[in-house]
């Protein structure tokens, strides 16, 4: 039987001598033009104005929910099926992390149990802080309907884009934020 990998390494030649150059022009720490013109391609790339590099997917992920504004006491809605670090910058901030299970066709968060979950929240009085869908292992999330719950109850969908930053989603880039 083919073995398939999880995330096996991807060389495509020239980070050797990057890793060289770095040494060579002493730009280990603390950033560089290296990290520079990451930020800039990568923002090219997924068509932003600007991007960050951080330290770890987990910071980067803290500081988002920051920016969406999760804070002691809020619900964040997450896949059941995904990496910790979708999970552990919430509990960080002091929210709580509802699991939503998966659909069957994607394994990602499944759509119809958000929508319900959203506005069963929005009745009780207290709607969810954000929605994070992941689009883990490449396969993105069914965005769609989700953006439409999101915006029909202007909650504030912050997405994970592990492992695919790039793809189409039917027609434009995944976005990395929409909503209120
Ligand atoms: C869904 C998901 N989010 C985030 C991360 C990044 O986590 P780390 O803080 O280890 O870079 C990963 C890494 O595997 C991941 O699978």
């Amino acid at each position: 039987m083919k073995r398939i990998y999880l995330s096996s390494p991807h060389m495509s030649g020239l980070e050797k001598q990057y890793v060289q150059d770095a040494f060579v022009t002493n730009w280990i720490a603390p950033l560089g033009p290296h990290v520079d013109a990451f930020e800039q391609e990568f923002a090219a790339a997924v068509g932003a104005r600007h991007a960050a590099a951080l330290s770890s997917g987990t910071a980067a992920l803290h500081l988002a929910r920051l920016l969406v504004g999760v804070g002691p006491g809020d619900e964040a809605l997450v896949p059941m099926l995904t990496f910790s670090a979708s999970v552990n910058p919430i509990v960080y901030l002091g929210g709580r992390p509802v699991l939503i299970d998966s659909e069957r066709c994607s394994w990602n968060i499944d759509p119809t149990l958000v929508a319900e979950t959203i506005e069963r929240k929005v009745r009780q009085g207290k709607p969810p802080k954000a929605v994070i869908p992941v689009h883990l292992y490449g396969q993105s999330a069914d965005l769609t309907p989700i953006l439409e719950v999101c915006n029909r109850q202007a909650l504030c969908s912050e997405f994970t884009t592990s492992q695919r930053h790039r793809e189409n989603y039917k027609v434009s880039f995944l976005p990395l934020f929409a909503g209120a």
